[in-house]
This record gives structure tokens, C-alpha cells and sequence, in this order.
């Protein structure tokens, strides 16, 4: 996941921070956001990506990576519907800059 993340976004967005950790929060987050344990301890949306020219094809690439993910997880579908409808009304925080190519 990690590997393939890097490699669609080149050095765009990934070269300055931690990996590890941020798929820790991300799992954490999730997790919280799907009514598992409330131990996501990380800044909101929108602080957390402020500091990155991110595009609605950026999000898109991401949701579809993430379904993707899971996919060959082999996690049902009904699941990964309710991922997707969970992270999905997060594009007005996490977007914040016009598509262009
Ligand atoms: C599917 C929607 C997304 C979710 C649920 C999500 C969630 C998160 C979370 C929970 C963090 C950790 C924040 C923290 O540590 O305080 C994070 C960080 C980050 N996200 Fe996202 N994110 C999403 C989409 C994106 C997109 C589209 C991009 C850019 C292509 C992106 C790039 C990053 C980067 C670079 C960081 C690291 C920030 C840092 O270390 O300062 N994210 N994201």
C-alpha cells in the first residue's frame, strides 16, 4: 500500500513524512471513524493536509486505492461500501486546491 502510494504520487507529497506514522493515524482514524475505539489522537482534516496542494484527483486516487486495498483483502463489499461512504464526505476538508494537470 505504501509502496504503490509513493509511486503514483512520485515525490509530490510523500518525500517529508513519515509513512509509518501516517498509516498508523490513518488506520487509527478510520477505525475511529467506522465506531471502533476512539484512539485516533492526530490533528482534524483539514489542518492535517493544509499544508499540501491537494486536488478532488488526488482524493480520488486515494478512495480508489483504499477500496482497492481492501478489495484484495478480500473484505466484503458491504464493508467497503461503508468505508468509502465514511471517508468520502471528508473531501471538503481534505481538498483544497483547484484539479489541474
Ligand atoms: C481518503 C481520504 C483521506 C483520509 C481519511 C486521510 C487521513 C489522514 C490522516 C488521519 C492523517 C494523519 C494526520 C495526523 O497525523 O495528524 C493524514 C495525513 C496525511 N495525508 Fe491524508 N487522508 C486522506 C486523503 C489524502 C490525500 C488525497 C492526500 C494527498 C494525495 C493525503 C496526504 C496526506 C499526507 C501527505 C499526510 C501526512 C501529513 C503530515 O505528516 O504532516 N491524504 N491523512
Amino acid at each position: 500500500m505504501e509502496r504503490s502510494l509513493q509511486i503514483r504520487f512520485g515525490s509530490r507529497f510523500l518525500k517529508k513524512i513519515d509513512l509509518v506514522r501516517q498509516t498508523n493515524q490513518q488506520i487509527a482514524f478510520l477505525t475511529q471513524a467506522l465506531g471502533g475505539p476512539m484512539i485516533y489522537k492526530g490533528s482534524d482534516m483539514k489542518k492535517a493536509h493544509a499544508r499540501f496542494a491537494i486536488q478532488q484527483q488526488h482524493f480520488n486516487a486515494v478512495a480508489a486505492h483504499l477500496q482497492a486495498t481492501l478489495q484484495s483483502l478480500n473484505v466484503p463489499d458491504s464493508l467497503i461500501g461503508k468505508v468509502l461512504q465514511t471517508v468520502e464526505p471528508l473531501a471538503p476538508s481534505i481538498v483544497n486546491t483547484p484539479d489541474h494537470n
